[in-house]
């Protein structure tokens, strides 16, 4: 399972490809407006230019037409611009005129296997499943993510999931475990994911243990 970086913050986004762990990075508009953006192409290119691998920007049209035109505007940005869309009837009509022109596309705001199913055979490149929400309203948000593995696995479908709205490592491995090809972690969850107790006491030991050393070496 890879992991994306779910930001619009450039510093997050610097400091977690320079950890090596981090292919691509995914917004959404609340992300966007977070960092006060006066221009969002601007940002998103400088986005696109510090990430090799894929990088989500949303649409705001509700109709197909207005969706597909500021799809194109996004994906000249750059060749690593990924649209995405929400899960309607009008952004399926989008993904569709968007993946005949090779554009790629990440389905969002995906709540049930059908809405899957959808995107996919609208010619989705990935699909994005929201974990936490659906916790937050008492479902479950990784038996979504199984669900769509297990039915895109069954029917030989090669849109990625992309496990999305996740709020903890517990989501994380959940995730893994699930089937999601990508894991979109925010900043925080990201860098809670490095740390484990007896890592940093087996570091501080071997400090000690090797100051012990060179004390006695004189
Ligand atoms: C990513 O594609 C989604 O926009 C994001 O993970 C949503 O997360 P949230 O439910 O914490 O806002």
């Amino acid at each position: 399972m890879r992991f994306f970086l779910d930001t619009a913050n450039l510093e997050e986004i610097r400091s977690s490809i320079s950890m090596g762990v981090v292919s691509g990075v995914t917004t959404n508009p609340t992300l966007v407006a977070r960092e006060g953006v006066r221009d969002f192409h601007s940002h998103v290119k400088k986005i696109a230019q510090m990430v090799d691998g894929p990088v989500s920007a949303e649409v705001i049209s509700l109709e197909a037409d207005g969706m597909v035109a500021e799809a194109r505007e996004l994906a000249a940005l750059r060749d690593n611009v990924v649209i995405k869309i929400p899960m309607t009837p009008e952004g399926m009509r989008a993904v569709k005129v968007l993946s005949s022109e090779g554009i790629r596309t990440n389905v969002t705001l995906v709540f049930s296997p059908q809405q899957a199913l959808l995107a996919a055979a609208a010619g989705a490149s990935y699909v994005s499943p929201f974990v936490g929400r659906l916790d937050d309203i008492g479902e479950d948000g990784i038996g979504l993510v199984r669900d769509v593995a297990e039915v895109f696995s069954i029917h030989g479908i090669e849109t990625e999931i992309i496990a999305a709205s996740l709020r903890h490592p517990k989501h994380v491995i959940d995730s893994a475990m699930a089937g999601a090809h990508i894991a979109t972690v925010p900043y925080k969850v990201l860098t809670s994911l490095f740390h484990h107790p007896l890592t940093d006491q087996g570091i501080d030991r071997f400090l000690k243990d090797w100051q012990e050393l060179s004390k006695a070496n004189g």
